[in-house]
């Protein structure tokens, strides 16, 4: 059973004043690398895996996809979806991604942004995926980079020259790590970045674009404290398509 710390209410007050949960995707520096990567929504059925307060399952809609499954582990996250959504061709419910089975060939976009770092089992989820996409369909997620769920973040240790050091810890062990992060112990599971994307070849995608996301200039003018992420990435943005049906 995965660890649901988003209904531990001293979490979810933390979490819900987020710069990205209250104003939505433009909150999100990397938003605008995400959306590039995404394929043409009219008339695509989607899955917002791990879809939090469903921002970007009602973006897909006004995009013009023709329907949104978005599932997530935590009630807090599902009822305020659903507060926050007048659409009926958005459902919202509760699932966990270690256990979760879509029908076959039902989706032609899966999406997920920074959940399937919460997810033990890797190699089972991308082969469900696989499976729940048409051919040709696309998956597009967003994790913690690899390089920073190795380090002891959110620790600086040294400040070289005025520019802050970060340990990168263990890479290559694999599994479990504990943050305190709005809450003590919060629970990940790190993969090496040769990990994560031989996992996605083997269930059998195609690789269409990887990016460590790093924060433009104008970004960085415009918010100083995102300069700290040109030191080290903090998230992966990965793009995969069906190309073989298995
Ligand atoms: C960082 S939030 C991201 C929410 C949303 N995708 C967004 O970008 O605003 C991670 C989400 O993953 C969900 N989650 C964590 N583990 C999960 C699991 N095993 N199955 C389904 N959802 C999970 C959490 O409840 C939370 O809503």
């Amino acid at each position: 059973m995965a660890q649901n710390i988003y209904d531990n209410p001293e979490f979810f007050a933390g979490y819900s004043t987020l710069p990205r949960q209250v104003h939505g995707l433009d909150g999100a520096p990397e938003w605008p690398a995400i959306r590039a990567m995404l394929p043409t929504l009219t008339g695509k059925r989607v899955a917002d895996l791990g879809c939090g307060f469903g921002w970007a399952s009602r973006w897909m809609r006004a995009q013009g996809a023709a329907s949104v499954l978005g599932l997530d582990l935590s009630q807090n996250m599902i009822s305020r979806a659903k507060a926050d959504t007048s659409d009926p061709a958005i459902d919202y419910r509760t699932a966990d991604l270690e256990t979760l089975e879509l029908p076959e060939a039902a989706f032609d976009l899966v999406y997920s942004a920074l959940t399937f770092h919460y997810v033990e089992d890797f190699q089972r989820l991308t082969r469900m995926i696989h499976k729940a996409l048409v051919l040709g369909g696309a998956l597009v997620f967003t994790i913690e980079h690899p390089i920073f769920m190795a380090a002891a973040h959110p620790h600086w240790i040294a400040d070289v020259d005025g520019r802050k050091t970060w340990p990168v810890n263990g890479y290559s062990i694999e599994g479990e790590r504990r943050t305190d992060w709005f809450a003590k112990g919060v629970l990940k599971y790190h993969r090496t970045l040769g990990t994560t994307l031989n996992t996605l070849i083997d269930a059998g995608f195609g690789l269409r674009r990887i990016e460590e996301f790093a924060p433009t200039r104008e970004q960085i003018e415009h918010s100083p404290e995102l300069a700290e992420e040109l030191e080290r990435p903090m998230m992966l943005l990965v793009s995969v398509q069906k190309t073989e049906v298995r």
